[in-house]
């Protein structure tokens, strides 16, 4: 058995693990899908960075954090995913990046077409929206089957590649915040390159718990965050984009400061957080130690499989993402099938049963109850999790 594997099912580990974070006392938290919890060293170093630049304010920061030091850090986030610093632009988080990479992107004519589905975030539909009013493209919105596989995605793709022959960019959600599905982006993005279409990939769920090579999954343009998965302060985040293709993405808005030929004029040139950033050495150096996005999504994906086993023994449960091991990771959404209001089935779980989580709507499969383990979740808390869920039923 690989070590990874055998380490996610180790709860003395994950104990001790768990020691290094501090947890308010209070409800069971299996909503650790909206940001990440910070070690507490990574708290102090955190807390120190910030009475430095308080107390050396801009000379540190225009002496040594924009010549060298902010460079360094860049560098560091660009080999979390294998690609050169000059691939990368830090950004606030995932929201900022994905809209910098749809507003900028630069090869849309007036009547083309844009393909945006269901699962996406918000955020990402709303932008997709606006290049219709502000490109005069037009957005065609599709929507997954359910019960998803890994054909029947490719296959809705296809179809709309083929029946929509004036598509040229996409998004494409990697981890949907809706149900945890995991999209076969590789596929999906070859079928895309086959009809001329581009990919701009959202991946603000998946660093940190998915392992992947942006380059074998055929992904020009992408962005994320360091807050969910990878343990690093609120509001830090970056985009990529393949250098071959730095001319497609505009500088942002007439953008400046840096040169037409340096991937940071895609971002508004800001003052950023920068004792957050700072501190992202020690995420980095904390991530990696206990063995990187492989470690940390074996264990969520453990944690993930010990509910929803139990959750298809009982009749009035839908689990909403399929077994099939490409497509789910820690994230899973269900829903109580007898029940009309999901919303008053959360309430449910918290108030009968301590257990935190959240309802999704919005996909076409229906609203739904989102269940995220975190990495200070343990297998009791998951237990507590599958008793509710068998009396509910
Ligand atoms: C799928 C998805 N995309 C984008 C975002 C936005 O990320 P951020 O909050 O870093 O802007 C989120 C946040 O939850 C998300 O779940």
């Amino acid at each position: 058995m690989p070590d990874n594997t055998r380490r996610a099912r180790d709860e003395s580990f994950w104990r001790t693990f768990a020691d290094r974070y501090d947890v308010q006392p209070g409800p069971i938290n299996l909503e650790n899908g909206y940001f990440g919890r910070m070690s507490r060293t990574v708290v102090e170093e955190y807390q120190r960075n910030i009475e430095l630049i308080n107390r050396s304010n801009s000379v540190y920061v225009r002496q040594r954090f924009e010549a060298s030091d902010g460079l360094k850090i860049r560098a560091q986030v660009a080999e979390l995913i294998d690609v050169p610093a000059e691939a990368v632009a830090l950004t606030r988080n995932a929201s900022d990046g994905l809209q910098s990479l749809i507003r900028n992107y630069n090869r849309l004519q007036p009547g083309e077409q844009v393909l945006i589905c269901d699962l996406e975030y918000d955020t990402v539909k709303g932008a997709m929206r606006w290049l219709a009013r502000h490109r005069g493209v037009e957005v065609i919105e599709i929507e997954h089957r359910h019960p998803a596989s890994f054909d029947s995605l490719l296959t809705t793709y296809r179809d709309a590649f083929e029946r929509y022959p004036r598509l040229r960019l996409m998004a494409l959600t990697h981890v949907t915040h809706r149900t945890g599905l995991v999209m076969p982006v590789q596929a999906i993005a070859a079928a895309a390159r086959e009809h001329g279409v581009d990919v701009i990939l959202d991946g603000a769920h998946a660093l940190g718990q998915l392992e992947f090579d942006l380059e074998e999954l055929g992904i020009a343009f992408a962005a994320y965050n360091l807050h969910k998965w990878v343990g690093a302060p609120l509001t830090l985040g970056f985009l990529y984009i393949a250098p071959e293709r730095l001319s497609d993405i505009d500088p942002d808005m007439g953008e400046m400061h840096f040169p037409i030929t340096d991937i940071r004029a895609r971002t508004p040139y800001s003052t950023p957080n920068i004792p957050a950033l700072l501190t992202l050495p020690l995420v980095l150096e904390e991530h990696w130690a206990m063995g990187g996005a492989a470690a940390k999504g074996m264990r969520l994906n453990y944690l993930r499989n010990l509910w929803v086993r139990a959750a298809h023994e009982l009749p009035g449960i839908d689990v909403l993402t399929p077994d099939d091991p490409r497509l789910y990771c820690g994230i899973t959404s269900m829903r109580f099938a007898a029940h009309n209001d999901q919303q008053l089935m959360v309430e449910q779980l918290l108030n009968d049963y301590n257990l935190f989580t959240v309802m999704r709507s919005g996909a076409a499969c229906g609203p739904c109850i989102r269940i995220t383990p975190g990495l200070t979740t343990t297998a009791a808390d998951m237990a507590q999790l599958i008793t509710a869920l068998t009396e509910l039923s």
